[in-house]
């Protein structure tokens, strides 16, 4: 059964979020582990990356023992493209840690092939020890990572289409609709739901409806983050916004 919090507003929710990262981290760092993040791109985790880097200016919070797998990438994107995910991670949170490099995954947005780079993306995931906590944001459309409706229980890292509806939202950092790709390359709902933990954040009205079908739906591939209320360890951290119609 996924668990809900409604925070105070959006920062207040992303110090709770960071706070339990940092606690992993810490522990996993006691019992001499790498701690495995599943880290997700957009406006919606930003509070929480500036929450994290403060952590590790100001309390001294390393993040030499953390490995990190992004959700997704553009495909045709590489990565030193400004809207690719890679670049967003790198300007975001990774430039202002001390993660090491080779210990960060995201997809790789351009490839020879791409059913070989997802198959080696769930490898490397595997090899990791799997996720202990995956950060995720909501699409409008349902969407987790980029797991489009309709997406299947089990559905693992794959090249997913694009909604038109996401390719809209998310044309504002691309400046014009045209100019955002069609496809992507995402970790599936299985993928996902293997994670040890998930801890999803979503604010304000707009995805107030979502969250609404989400939680208060029958589970199906027509609204992929509803699989989540099934997750053994899922919470999902509201503003008073995105709560609205619960
Ligand atoms: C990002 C991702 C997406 C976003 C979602 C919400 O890596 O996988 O599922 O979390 O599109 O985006 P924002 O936060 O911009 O509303």
């Amino acid at each position: 059964m996924s668990k809900v919090i409604v925070h105070a507003d959006k920062a207040t929710a992303a110090k709770a979020v960071a706070a339990t990262i940092r606690d992993l981290i810490t522990a996993k760092a006691k019992a001499g582990q790498a701690a495995v993040l599943g880290l997700a791109t957009g406006s919606t985790p930003l509070p929480l990356y500036a929450e994290l880097v403060r952590l590790h200016r100001e309390e001294g919070l390393s993040f030499r023992n953390v490995v990190s797998f992004n959700l997704d990438e553009y495909e045709g994107l590489s990565g030193d493209h400004p809207q690719s995910y890679r670049y967003f991670m790198e300007q975001n949170l990774f430039r202002f840690i001390d993660i090491r490099r080779e210990n960060t995954y995201v997809p790789a947005g351009i490839s020879a092939d791409a059913a070989r780079t997802c198959a080696d993306y769930e490898a490397a995931i595997r090899t990791a020890g799997g996720i202990d906590l995956q950060v995720l944001g909501i699409g409008r459309t349902g969407h987790i990572g980029f797991n489009e409706p309709p997406s299947a229980l089990d559905s693992r890292t794959r090249r997913v289409h694009l909604d038109e509806v996401t390719r809209r939202d998310n044309s504002v950092f691309f400046g014009e609709l045209s100019l955002v790709p069609q496809g992507a390359l995402t970790m599936g709902v299985g993928t996902i739901m293997d994670c040890r933990q998930v801890e999803l954040l979503a604010f304000g009205t707009g995805k107030a409806e979502i969250i609404r079908k989400t939680l208060q739906t029958q589970p199906s591939a027509d609204c992929p983050a509803s699989w989540l209320q099934s997750h053994a360890r899922c919470t999902f951290h509201l503003d008073p916004e995105a709560n609205a119609l619960l």
